[in-house]
């Protein structure tokens, strides 16, 4: 008879508030050994003190049938956020996943762009399993015989109660190998969760500025004079453009690719980057990572690629140094040396149909299986490691994902195209440590066209694909002037998206996140930390919120709150947090802890601030501030309550500010006298950078 091995974890403390637990014996490739990890440990030192949760002693491993068995006990009121880049869910509880890293097909079912084996729960504490395997997830289904609060049978011929899915008291998940690491995350509030895995993935990534300007990828097939003549028409029409991305046509030959340009598309790429670079245009180049039978390297990379092809291309055995090796030299010689800026790394994720099989195998030893859980965070770490060696960032865009990226260079994107489910996986990036793009392809409508760029506008990556529509940002002319209004308005937010994504990094503060991470929200307590009594919650509108599931609306950064428009709606409603919140354009209050209706027109997108949040802006300008560029400052001020701010500065290129070169002002928002707003910001330290030309104030609020 097959008896279960059964064992309590051990768990131990490996940064503060993380514990990890081993059952059985793990595989030796995990997710977080492919992508590396350094935790950022100076950024722990800013969390709270917490002891291992209680819960800890509850969750169970069980080897079974060659298989490791999870359990983690759940609480009934408990609600469960994460599990990767969902598209149409933000509460967990009661799916049933299965994690597998693939082309998003409509369904929230664990196939996805990044299927990270994380969770948080409402209850203040987060689960991750270090496996690189597909793993099935219970998330709340399922119901032991001896469970001590097992539920209920009911006679479904007589009980209206009666339901097909009982209640279930356990996060239950399966993981195909014979042991696993699996860490737990302690509070105690959800969002310190997500800043403790993140920092544990070594803090988020903090992009060059130049990637947080505004971007577009030209049509597939144009030549090194038709993205001249783009540029120029940006200049002329007074649009920004801080890079631009070339499509497959750049290459020799694309799908299999062979990493080399198209001698008659670009006959002199290093002068075409060059010019580029010159007009403040950085170039980012497509690709994915299958090699053609005519690149230069394919003989070389053929005895360590797997043994299935993806379009007659050779598959690198990312698993393997050599292959590494050659794939990052080839890179680096071609594109990165002459100045290239990033890439976009399509075709990592899926979709089986052409993608190696299961069946698949690799000179490494690496399966098919964990190759294909771990393929995105390969391309990921190779690319961040050449951009390392010649000390300057990069910003791209890769297809798949997975567990240990917060600190790599990368926005997900896909082909999927829903606008509505676009912003429900921004919601979801913040909880699994990766970035997303809604981008904007093409539209019906001017009037979607203009939606789509509002809401991209308010993300990581603020970007136009016109790779098959070839459009730009004014073809349709109706709403080309409200266009340029926001993709300046970008421009502006510049200090203050460099300085959220900087807490990304240095606090693991996700950049754009649910409101179900804001401390009014899940965590029920108020502004000015008093805790908010049951009773109070009893009466607040904002309760239901709780309960009620919000795809629609989220954070970007720690202080505005966007609730995009979708085309065809004239009004929407969007749920307040407990606290004083303002309108991003006028400074009007709109209301606290309570559900609004808002109809805005076609010309503005919902954006809500938070009582006291000091917004730095800069004057609208065409490209990024370079290195050492001084900047004038325009910092805003919302709401009645005094405020602080600290704005980040450094280089904005290099990566001195991992060794301490950059710095933090305090900007500080306080009443006089009489009673009148004044601002104040601190000086920067001295040798510390220093990019601020002049200050102007704006009490959006009382003006
Ligand atoms: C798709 C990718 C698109 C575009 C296209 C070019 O796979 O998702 O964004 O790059 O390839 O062929």
């Amino acid at each position: 008879m097959f008896l279960p091995l059964r064992s309590q974890i051990v768990w131990e403390l490996v940064e503060p508030g993380v514990w990890k637990g081993v059952v059985g014996i793990p595989e030796k490739y995990s997710l977080l050994g492919v992508a590396g990890v350094t935790p950022n440990k100076e950024g722990f030192s800013r969390l709270p003190d917490v002891e291992l949760p209680s819960l800890a002693h509850e969750i169970v491993g069980t080897l079974q049938d060659g298989k490791t068995a999870l359990r983690i006990p759940l609480d009934r009121k408990e609600q469960l956020y994460g599990f990767g880049l969902n598209f149409q869910t933000v509460h967990q509880r009661g799916k049933i996943l299965n994690l597998h890293v693939d082309h998003y097909g409509r369904k929230d079912d664990g196939r996805t762009h990044a299927p990270v084996p994380f969770y948080v729960s409402s209850n203040g504490y987060g689960v991750l399993v270090n496996s690189a395997r597909y793993l099935t997830v219970y998330a709340g289904s399922g119901a032991r015989k001896d469970s001590p609060d097992a539920p209920v049978a009911k006679d479904r011929n007589t009980d209206k109660t009666w339901t097909a899915a009982p209640y279930s008291d356990a996060v239950s998940i399966l993981v195909p190998a014979s042991g696993v690491e699996i860490y737990l995350f302690a509070g105690p509030t959800p969002m310190d969760v997500v800043r403790r895995y993140n920092l544990l993935c070594g803090g988020g990534t903090l992009p060059p500025r130049w990637g947080l300007g505004f971007t577009l990828r030209t049509h597939k097939l144009y030549s090194d004079s038709d993205v001249r003549k783009e540029a120029d028409e940006f200049a002329q029409k007074g649009f920004p453009l801080d890079f631009i991305g070339l499509e497959p046509g750049w290459q020799s030959k694309a799908y299999p690719c062979t990493f080399e340009w198209d001698k008659k598309r670009f006959p002199d790429p290093s002068g075409f980057v060059k010019d580029m670079a010159d007009r403040g245009i950085r170039i980012n180049l497509w690709t994915n990572p299958y090699v053609s039978p005519d690149s230069e390297i394919y003989d070389e990379m053929y005895p360590v690629s797997g043994s299935h092809t993806v379009w007659c291309g050779i598959v690198p055995d990312l698993a393997g140094e050599k292959a590494r090796k050659l794939w990052a030299d080839k890179l680096e010689r071609e594109h990165v040396s002459i100045g290239v800026g990033g890439y976009k790394i399509d075709e990592v994720d899926g979709y089986d149909r052409y993608l190696w099989p299961d069946v698949a195998t690799f000179p490494s030893g690496v399966t098919a299986e964990q190759m294909r859980q771990t393929y995105g965070l390969w391309v990921q770490r190779i690319t961040d490691g050449i951009y390392r060696k010649h000390n300057r960032r990069t910003y791209g865009l890769v297809r798949a994902s997975n567990a240990g990226a917060s600190s790599f260079p990368y926005v997900i994107y896909n082909d999927y195209y829903n606008h509505r489910d676009f912003i429900t996986a921004l919601i979801n990036s913040g909880f699994c440590g990766v970035l997303w793009t809604p981008e904007v392809r093409s539209s019906k409508t001017a009037e979607e066209w203009l939606r789509r760029i509002q809401s991209v506008v308010f993300s990581p990556m603020a970007m136009i694909d016109a790779w098959s529509s070839g459009l730009k940002p004014w073809s349709f002319p109706e709403v080309a002037d409200n266009v340029k209004e926001y993709a300046l308005l970008r421009m502006k937010m510049i200090p203050y998206w460099y300085t959220e994504f900087a807490r990304y990094h240095f606090d693991g503060i996700p950049p754009f996140y649910a409101v179900n991470l804001e401390p009014g929200f899940a965590f029920r307590e108020q502004k000015n930390e008093k805790r908010l009594t049951d009773a109070d919650l009893e009466d607040n509108p904002y309760l239901e919120a709780v309960s009620k599931e919000i795809k629609d609306q989220y954070m970007a950064g720690g202080s505005l709150l966007v609730a995009p428009m979708f085309a065809g709606e004239t009004n929407r409603t969007v749920v307040l947090p407990v606290g004083d919140w303002y309108d991003f354009y006028t400074g009007e209050y709109v209301g606290n802890g309570e559900r609004i209706t808002v109809s805005p027109g076609l010309d503005r997108i919902p954006v809500f601030v938070k009582d006291g949040a000091i917004i730095p802006m800069m004057e609208a300008s065409l490209h990024a501030p370079k290195t050492g560029q001084k900047m004038n400052l325009e910092i805003r001020h919302y709401g009645k309550s005094d405020g602080t701010y600290y704005l980040y500065d450094d280089d904005g290129e290099t990566f001195g500010y991992e060794k301490g070169e950059y710095s933090w002002r305090e900007i500080k928002v306080t009443r006089d006298g009489n009673g009148k707003l004044k601002g104040s910001i601190s000086k920067a330290v001295k040798g510390k950078p220093d990019n601020i030309a002049s200050v102007t104030w704006k009490f959006m609020t009382e003006k």
